[in-house]
């Protein structure tokens, strides 16, 4: 069976080949009615796009790269979901790369990519790709960070100030009359993990009062939250942290379920609990958690839209956008008047 082309597809919706590669690229200008037409005719005709021929005609394919550290992670998906919107405005579409925190996955991403000849690249690195980069950039393949700075400006990027963030929350604790507090969170070779526990340091110094203790993580996950949480249910009471500052929400999430379950810590009566991302799932645990809030779909859409003014223009001069973390109060730090 031959496969329907883009002219069948025309044919059968009554519109040009032009108004099918719209709709196909970007449907938000073309009218409703006659989208729902072509997509129809897509449809009954089985058409699939034949990317190679697409690519070569167009000269390069209307996809962009992004590589994300963790898609288990809400936080990632949020910052996927505002690239995707702001890319699909241009006509381009996203494709996902997980590198799960893993080096040879985030070169297999980046070997990918550049197969593909996408237009460009987002990356949450794991280490420092600026050599891997410059190379893609070096063959036409635009790249810009997120959710990390890049501090010779070899790059644009978008990030969060996490050294501010974590700053805010341990403040935070501090202002709740917590005295003895803990960061929990690891590996601190993640750069966003050393930057809030850098500023967790920084809070407890600037007061003079309080100390911080460091429960290191293996990772930012539930499961490592959970774990951290027994740890510090084992100590003897007068040990155990009165407040604590978990690197990101999952790991907060898994610290809350060891305290409840153990049913032998009230949060926030006997410790305070913060964490980080705000995800959705914050505000709906079991004590809804305090975090420090971070515009993710806002990330990826910014980042997007520095990877197009890339892409249009590879001699663009390079930008360092960072925006302020929030800190959001609710019940894991706040005793019920
Ligand atoms: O991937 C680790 C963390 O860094 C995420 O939870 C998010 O906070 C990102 O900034």
């Amino acid at each position: 069976m031959t496969t329907a082309s883009i002219r069948d597809v025309a044919a059968a919706a009554g519109v040009s080949v032009g108004t099918v590669s719209n709709v196909l690229n970007q449907p938000q200008i073309v009218a409703a009615k006659t989208v729902e037409r072509v997509h129809t005719a897509i449809t009954e005709l089985n058409f699939v796009r034949n990317d190679a021929a697409r690519q070569l005609r167009a000269g390069r394919s209307r996809t962009v790269g992004l590589i994300v550290l963790d898609v288990g992670n809400p936080f990632f998906a949020d910052v996927a979901r505002g690239a995707q919107d702001r890319a699909s405005q241009d006509g381009l579409t996203v494709i996902l790369g997980d590198s799960n925190h893993t080096a040879t996955l985030e070169s297999t991403y980046l070997d990918l990519f550049e197969e593909q000849r996408v237009q460009g690249v987002l990356i949450s690195p794991i280490g420092d790709s600026t050599a891997r980069l410059q190379q893609l950039r070096d063959r036409g393949i635009a790249a810009v960070l997120v959710d990390r700075l890049s501090p010779d400006s070899a790059f644009s990027s978008v990030s969060v100030d996490d050294i501010g963030g974590g700053q805010l929350a341990v403040e935070h604790l501090l202002s709740l009359g917590r005295r003895r507090v803990a960061f929990v969170g690891g590996p601190v070779s993640v750069r966003q993990v050393a930057d809030r526990l850098q500023g967790a340091n920084q809070a407890v110094d600037a007061a003079s009062a309080g100390t911080l203790r460091h429960f290191p993580t293996s990772a930012l996950s539930v499961l490592a939250g959970r774990e951290a949480g027994e740890q510090i249910l084992a100590l003897p009471v007068a040990e155990r942290p009165d407040g604590v500052f978990c690197a990101n929400d999952l790991i907060a999430l898994g610290v809350l379920q060891a305290f409840t379950s153990a049913g032998t810590i009230a949060v926030p009566d006997d410790i305070a609990l913060v964490g980080y991302d705000d995800i959705d799932f914050a505000a709906a645990a079991t004590v809804p958690l305090s975090s420090i809030s971070q515009p993710s779909s806002l990330l990826g859409a910014t980042a997007i839209a520095l990877l197009i003014a890339e892409i249009d223009d590879p001699g663009t001069p390079r930008e360092q956008v960072v925006f302020t973390p929030e800190l959001r109060i609710r019940a894991s730090t706040t005793l019920e008047e």
